[in-house]
């Protein structure tokens, strides 16, 4: 490596150290004299005049699940006239923390309210009876295309999926998720808040792209550097090795090339360096010129200063306190002053100072509720190590009454004794008191203070009168997080069983398809028969039985052994539409389900006929449904004969299409009839039988005409970019077959938005579905992100 680039390296680190310890001597200076003693006893005094309520407080909160908490919680701030300061000292608190703003600077003040208005709004518009608790990808996506942003917002939809999939047991993969959309949103709120109202439309296009983008790529390192470095995941080989790689990237502006990982995380690390190094390279392709080296080395200062703090040990007895703090406030000052200098900073004065002071009142609030947690993993923090040597360590600094000191420096020092920031401040100082009270029960609280006392008694008594007085000091990002938490969770639970239904349905329903050799029969009869199981048993995915099963039996009760010949009728008839659709006179296919197609593992002649015995054979399973109500059974037989017509019909659509244009109409129409009349068919046949309404069926059909699509557009583009290996079938068949698809139509990218608008449009129909089955949520995941 360049020994000036390692010289300039060190040279940054060294001179924030030094600025480290000045800071950390103003601080050690206010400790020793308790001057801040005096000064945050007034503070509280004026502050709570607004907190301490000489009323009883009753609570008009009934208890609710966690799942209903977030909506109700905010329904309830609203009616109870809470909701303006909630969302004021909020926001307030996001601009001091993340934007490095004063809150007395007369612009900060309008784009505040600016903020403050449209957050408002949004949450006025929260209707606490819709169920909302999912990650709601179809209402980002709205908003995406709203911002004409859709290009960018695909994108990051197939990188959180590939990091949700690649993020090791080990690693708390909520956890990670969520503090990576948390940056991707604390990068777009940089943005949204820097614009003007009059930027013109393609400029603010460009920069909502960028800050997704840019979230993404920054947002990456906290998991897959800071997270992975902490955990027990690599060893200590591996560990060195990748600790190593980050220095030169971060020294030399680009991750190097080599990769030469081994052993049972090769391919995650093999995964993690690729996504750096796009990552790396966007990041320093944004940068204006007179900043880009700014972002390498505030990144590297707090790398060194996190490597410098991650190889301490808790028995360790002799860490002075200088050894313990510097690396913490550079730490935490440096990790916001990247997250600034990722976007292109409009710094007013006193913003990296601000910044850099901040840092550390942060870090002690989180080291201060994570202290128990910290403890048990052996990590180093002025609270553990507090903990565990100031019987013997007389010198030690109490880590609680340097965190007041702190505040009582940020609020006069920093902020010139601005009123809203000593609100504000004190609020979340209190409101991290009552929390962490919350999590760990009053009897542990109080022993946690007598340990941390720190021989002020008047004015801890008047800290302990706040916690167990004070009221509206909560805030909205920490009731995101929790919120967040909880749908990422939920949503992992449900994508999983979905896939274990999948799964489980699949076998069931496999153990059913093959057809039985007629002993009776002629060799003719026997040899169709086997002609068909060779289809049948190749390995389809049997998306359309399951679906009917899972409608069926989890939805309307039905018995599966009296649905049985509904499964069997709804895969044959599948499986006969694709020998047909392979055949020399329609796409000309070879492969199909990774085995030869039967015209080519026997003859045109073989093929043609199985598909028509196939077919026939779903009539005779439909005709044996005979645990139903005849007329219901008899309106599927119809309902059937019908939507078969379509099919054919959407077939010869589609050979007509080849080599024309079609409108967007038009390949509509066609795919409604070739795809999604099956899917409609595997949700209405249960539903016939069940004896479901009119509306029920209604949603049902208006679901499956654009889960269809989507389906269909999903398969197209893998014929483009899919893997054949994956899909059982050759690539590039439209193309070949000069056929009319929807990329041909719309180009790639055109066809994955429309992919997401017809996904977009099947989560809103499936809103009207009255059971809102979860499956068919998560099916939709499935279809527009299957690899096969
Ligand atoms: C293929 O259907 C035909 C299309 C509608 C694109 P599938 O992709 O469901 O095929 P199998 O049943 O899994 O083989
Ligand atoms: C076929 O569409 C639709 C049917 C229902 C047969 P495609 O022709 O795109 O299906 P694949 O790609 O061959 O599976
Ligand atoms: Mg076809
Ligand atoms: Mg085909
Ligand atoms: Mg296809």
């Amino acid at each position: 490596m360049n020994e000036e680039l390692i010289k300039n390296a060190d040279a940054c680190y060294q001179l924030a150290e030094q600025k480290a310890a000045q800071y950390f001597q103003t601080l050690f200076e206010q400790v020793s004299n308790k001057t801040y003693v005096s000064v945050l006893t007034n503070d509280f005094q004026v502050w709570k005049q607004q907190h301490i309520h000489h009323l009883p407080s009753i609570s008009l909160r009934k208890k609710k699940s966690e799942a209903e908490g977030y909506q109700h919680y905010l329904q309830w701030l609203k009616y109870t006239g809470k909701l303006d300061p909630y969302l004021e000292r909020s926001i307030s608190y996001l601009f001091l923390r993340d934007l490095g703003k004063t809150l007395d600077d007369p612009d900060t003040i309008s784009k505040l309210q600016r903020t403050i208005g449209s957050l408002k709004n949004y949450i006025t518009k929260l209707d606490s009876s819709e169920k909302k608790n999912d990650l709601n990808m179809a209402a980002m996506y709205r908003w995406a295309q709203k911002e004409k942003i859709e290009s960018a917002i695909i994108w990051l939809f197939d990188k959180l999926r590939t990091v949700s999939k690649n993020i090791p047991k080990g690693l708390e993969a909520e956890h990670a998720q969520r503090k990576l959309i948390k940056i991707i949103a604390g990068v777009m709120m940089h943005a949204l808040v820097d614009m003007n109202e009059d930027l013109p439309p393609e400029e603010r296009r460009q920069k909502l792209d960028q800050a997704i983008r840019l979230g993404y790529s920054y947002g990456l390192t906290y998991p897959f550097i800071d997270d992975l470095l902490d955990a027990n995941i690599l060893s200590s080989q591996e560990k060195q090795q990748y600790s190593d790689m980050i220095r030169t990237t971060l020294i030399t502006g680009s991750v190097p090339k080599q990769r030469n990982w081994m052993g049972k995380n090769a391919n995650f690390m093999q995964y993690i360096q690729s996504e750096l190094e796009s990552a790396f390279t966007y990041i320093k392709a944004q940068q204006p010129h007179e900043t880009s080296s700014k972002f390498f080395e505030q990144a590297y200062v707090f790398f060194h200063s996190q490597e410098v703090d991650r190889i301490k040990n808790l028995a360790n007895r002799h860490y002075r306190n200088e050894d313990l703090y510097i690396p913490i406030i550079l730490k935490s000052s440096s990790s916001r002053l990247i997250a600034r200098s990722v976007i292109e900073p409009a710094e007013d004065e006193g913003f990296e100072s601000r910044t850099f002071f901040y840092g550390l009142y942060n870090q002690l609030a989180d080291d201060f509720a994570d202290m128990f947690d910290d403890l048990k993993d052996g990590a180093v923090t002025p609270y553990t190590y507090y903990l565990k040597h100031h019987n013997q360590r007389p010198d030690l600094i109490n880590p609680f009454e340097l965190y007041w000191a702190v505040i009582a420096n940020l609020i006069h020092d920093v902020y010139h004794s601005d009123p809203k920031t000593r609100e504000v401040i004190l609020n979340r100082a209190i409101n991290g008191l009552k929390r962490f009270k919350k999590r760990i029960g009053t009897q542990k609280y109080h022993e946690v203070m007598e340990l941390f006392s720190f021989g002020n008694p008047s004015f801890q008594r008047l800290l302990q009168k706040m916690v167990r007085k004070a009221g509206d000091v909560d805030f909205f990002d920490k009731l995101l997080r929790d919120h967040m938490i909880f749908m990422l969770k939920n949503e992992r639970k449900e994508q999983q069983e979905f896939l274990d239904t999948v799964d489980h349905v699949r076998d069931k329903i496999n153990s059913l398809l093959r057809i039985p050799l007629d002993d009776n029969g002629s060799i003719m009869k026997n040899q169709m028969i086997e002609a068909a199981n060779y289809c049948l048993e190749a390995g389809g995915k049997r998306l359309r039985p399951i679906i009917t099963w899972v409608m069926g039996v989890n939805e309307y009760g039905l018995e599966q052994r009296a649905i049985e010949p509904l499964l069997k009728s709804l895969e044959y008839m599948h499986t006969a539409s694709l020998i047909f659709d392979d055949l020399p006179s329609q796409d000309n296919s070879h492969i199909r389900r990774g085995r030869p197609t039967l015209h080519k593992a026997k003859t045109i002649a073989v093929a043609e006929l199985t598909g028509l015995f196939l077919t026939q054979k779903a009539i005779e399973e439909q005709a044996s449904l005979n645990r139903f109500d005849p007329d219901a059974v008899l309106r599927l037989i119809h309902y059937s004969a019908k939507k078969t017509e379509l099919m054919c019909e959407g077939q010869a659509m589609d050979l007509d299409s080849k080599g024309k244009t079609l409108t967007l109409q038009h390949l509509n129409l066609l795919c409604a009839y070739k795809t999604s009349i099956a899917f409609e068919a595997s949700l209405i046949m249960p539903a016939i039988l069940a004896k479901a309404n009119e509306t029920e069926m209604m949603a049902l059909k208006r679901f499956a005409y654009h889960a269809g699509i989507a389906f269909q557009i999903k398969d197209d583009l893998l014929d483009v970019e899919g893997e054949m290996d994956l899909m059982g079938k050759p690539i590039g068949k439209d193309d070949e077959n000069d056929s009319s698809t929807f990329v041909s139509v719309l180009g790639l990218e055109g066809a994955r938005k429309d992919m997401w608008e017809n996904y977009c449009l099947a989560i809103e129909a499936w809103q009207h579905i009255p059971s809102q089955p979860a499956f068919l949520k998560h099916l939709m995941n499935y279809i527009v992100n299957r690899s096969r």
